[in-house]
């Protein structure tokens, strides 16, 4: 999670962010269901390090499908975040993943890109649109973390694998956290 001292309450006109028991809650304004709050489990779990309820026990699933996901993947130096929200999944992984050297996250609201000022110095981020914007170089992981709840359609997931399939690196792969599910480059 970002640090609470760091975070202003902002009232803008695509999305608002305001203090509940001190944690930050950001509300855009296109849906009530469209809200990201600061919370340490968004990144670890999406990152494969959230809490393992019961591994043996398939009902009880828990995050093990995120673990699951990073089981055999190798260290991955270069990294693209497709959309930057609260920016809690890129400033976790630069806190939690020192072998990480570049991670660039892209998102097409220009408000949110100038209210997140609170994240590492490091983190570029560039404002696109996630499904035609082409990246400079490549990539060992792309996170694309687009939606809220299952908005997402295997058009969706299938425009986006395609598109950015030529910057993913040998073994690197797209990860899609809110399914999860990854498309690995083997060749
Ligand atoms: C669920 S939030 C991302 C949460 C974020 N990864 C985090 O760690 O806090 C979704 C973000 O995707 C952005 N977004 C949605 N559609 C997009 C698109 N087509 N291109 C770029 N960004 C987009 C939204 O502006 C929003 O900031």
């Amino acid at each position: 999670m970002i640090n609470e001292n760091l975070i202003n309450e902002y009232s803008g006109t695509t999305f608002s962010v305001t203090k509940v028991n001190g944690v930050s809650r950001m509300q855009y304004a296109s849906s009530d269901e469209h809200w990201i709050e600061n919370r340490e489990e968004y990144g670890s779990i999406f990152m494969g390090d959230g809490p393992c309820p019961d591994p043996d026990n398939p009902f009880v699933l828990g995050s093990v499908l995120h673990k699951r996901i990073f089981e055999d993947i190798p260290d991955y130096e270069n990294v693209l975040v497709l959309g930057l929200g609260m920016g809690l999944l890129p400033q976790y992984i630069k806190e939690n993943k020192s072998f990480v050297k570049v991670i660039d996250v892209v998102d097409n609201n220009q408000e949110v890109i100038d209210y997140v000022t609170f994240i590492d110095d490091s983190i570029n981020v560039i404002k696109a649109d996630a499904y035609t914007y082409t990246p400079d170089k490549n990539y060992d992981l792309i996170i694309a973390d687009l939606w809220w709840h299952h908005q997402i359609t295997g058009e969706m997931k299938d425009n986006l694998k395609n598109h950015y399939w030529d910057n993913i690196n040998y073994n690197g792969r797209i990860y899609f956290p809110i399914n999860p599910i990854a498309y690995i480059k083997t060749a």
